[in-house]
């Protein structure tokens, strides 16, 4: 399996700023990721040894997982509105210590940007690519916004009459177990027109931010 990740990078150049594209390969990235497997796994419910498990982290807001002690530095980047995505692993895994100060990962870092988009690769599995941009269209205080798991409950009742855990072969995408990060930030695109479906502009234009969290919430718990 080849996974391909694009990586822009905003290279100073005499000044002006020029996108570069890097390609990431999964499965180098599974053989370079033994350096980590002394202290993480990525794998869907494993365990977090030294580190946090990194399945699906693509998308996680940094020090977040529970269960899991972390640094107060994680924590407090995490607070601040750091979301793992391409562009920010690639800064982390560079230099973790220089990215997050006091951060208790005790990795010297990956020198070589091919060694980390093809770690970065390996970590994204299935899971959809987030890049910072597309965070950055909505303000991080969304993504902290506690949700109601029960309330998410109640207004989901609408949502599984198509969205159903099994799938369908109908274009309807299962959106159970999906990082909430992912899932809040659709619904948002859906509402304010950065992406377009007539069926998802309805349902959204009614939800408040609130009402997305507790949804997000409620569908991330779910069993896939
Ligand atoms: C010696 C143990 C160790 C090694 C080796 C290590 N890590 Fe970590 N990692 C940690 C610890 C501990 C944390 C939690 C950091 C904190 O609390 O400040 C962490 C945190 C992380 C996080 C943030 C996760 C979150 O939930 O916010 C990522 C991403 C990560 N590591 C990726 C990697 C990758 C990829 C490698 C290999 C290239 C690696 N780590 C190697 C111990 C390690
Ligand atoms: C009438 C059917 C229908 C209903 C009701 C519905 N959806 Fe959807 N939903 C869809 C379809 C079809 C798509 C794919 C649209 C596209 O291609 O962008 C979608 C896409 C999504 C996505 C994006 C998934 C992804 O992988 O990008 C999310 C999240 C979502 N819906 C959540 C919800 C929630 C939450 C509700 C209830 C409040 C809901 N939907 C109600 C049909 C529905």
């Amino acid at each position: 399996m080849l996974r391909r990740v694009l990586l822009p990078i905003l290279a100073a150049l005499a000044g002006a700023p020029v996108a570069l594209a890097q390609e990431g390969d999964a499965e180098r990235g599974a053989v370079l990721f033994r350096q980590c497997n002394s202290c993480h796994v990525a794998e869907p419910d494993g365990p977090s040894r030294t580190g946090p498990n990194l399945y699906g982290v693509l998308g996680r807001t940094a020090g977040t997982l529970d269960g899991v002690r972390y640094s107060p530095a994680i924590r407090e980047a995490g607070e601040g509105g750091l979301i793992w995505t391409v562009e920010t692993l690639d800064g982390f895994l560079q230099d973790p210590r220089g990215y997050i100060p006091g951060s208790r990962m005790s990795f010297r870092g990956l020198p070589d940007l091919q060694d980390r988009m093809d770690v970065i690769a390996y970590l994204t599995g299935d899971a959809p690519v987030v890049h910072s941009s597309e965070l950055g269209r909505l303000s991080p205080e969304i993504f902290t916004i506690e949700g109601d798991v029960e309330y998410g409950e109640y207004l989901s009742s609408e949502c599984v009459a198509c969205h159903s855990a099994s799938g369908s072969d109908e274009g309807i995408p299962v959106i159970t177990g999906l990082e909430p990060e992912a899932f809040i930030l659709a619904l948002h695109d859906y509402r304010d027109g950065h992406r377009e479906h007539q069926v998802m502009t309805t349902v959204t234009a009614r939800l408040t931010d609130e009402e997305i969290a507790s949804l997000a919430a409620y569908f991330a718990e779910l069993e896939e």
